[in-house]
């Protein structure tokens, strides 16, 4: 079983993640916790290049590589082993963060696909759990929308690409994707995971 966890930050992706740690733990499942982009020490030096504040010159289609490259490594060396041991793989992102921030919100659209057909080499996740937020909501803003300077409404706009991202995402793969209302409070969150989790690990 792959699971991948999706959504912007601020979304109380890291608390869930520990709640699907604790239910694996509480039924002595074998797992792994693994993340993207990075995984290896290869996929960590390719991080630190993408997430690189000094590199503003990144072309898109470089950056959607260097996802890439960095999937690939991380999907041979770590998820693919592990899923074949017969371990539960959680992953703190994967490819449709690819597809909303590079395909929806840099607009690379289908090319996302392109460059990681032979990244994921047929190993997509059985769940996704993608945490919706209203960007608006998720970086709790007081300030009225006069008042924030151009750069700030750049990167709303950004934001809000993403999210809609995501919403098409779960429209185009509702079998794989399960969208978690990230307005919730923490418990009830637990418990939409905790039912799904259970219906597709325990069955
Ligand atoms: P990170 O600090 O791990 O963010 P978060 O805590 O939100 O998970 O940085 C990862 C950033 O990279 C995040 O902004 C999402 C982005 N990203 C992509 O744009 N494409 C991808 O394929 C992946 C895996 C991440």
């Amino acid at each position: 079983m792959f699971i991948s966890i999706e959504g912007p930050d601020g979304a109380g992706k890291s608390t869930q993640i520990n709640n699907i740690k604790k239910f694996l733990e509480d039924r002595n499942i074998p797992y792994i916790l693994t993340r993207e982009p990075g995984g290896t020490k290869i996929s960590e030096k390719i991080r630190d290049i993408i997430l690189d504040k000094e590199n503003v010159e990144m072309n898109y289609v470089t950056e959607a590589l260097l996802y890439a490259a960095s999937r690939a490594q991380h999907v041979s060396q770590v998820i693919k082993p592990a899923l074949e041991e017969g371990k539960v793989v959680i992953c703190d992102r994967f490819i449709d963060s690819s597809f909303a921030y590079q395909g929806y919100a840099r607009g690379l659209g289908d090319t996302v696909w392109d460059v990681n057909r032979a990244a994921v080499d047929g190993c997509m996740p059985d769940v996704t759990f993608v945490f919706n937020l209203n960007p608006e909501v998720g970086l709790g803003r007081v300030k009225t929308r006069g008042e924030e300077d151009r750069l700030e409404l750049e990167k709303m706009a950004f934001h809000r690409k993403v999210y809609e991202g995501y919403l098409d995402l779960e429209k185009k793969y509702p079998d794989r994707i399960v969208p978690i209302d990230a307005s919730k409070s923490i418990e009830d969150i637990k418990k939409d995971i905790y039912l799904v989790l259970e219906e597709r690990i325990c069955r």
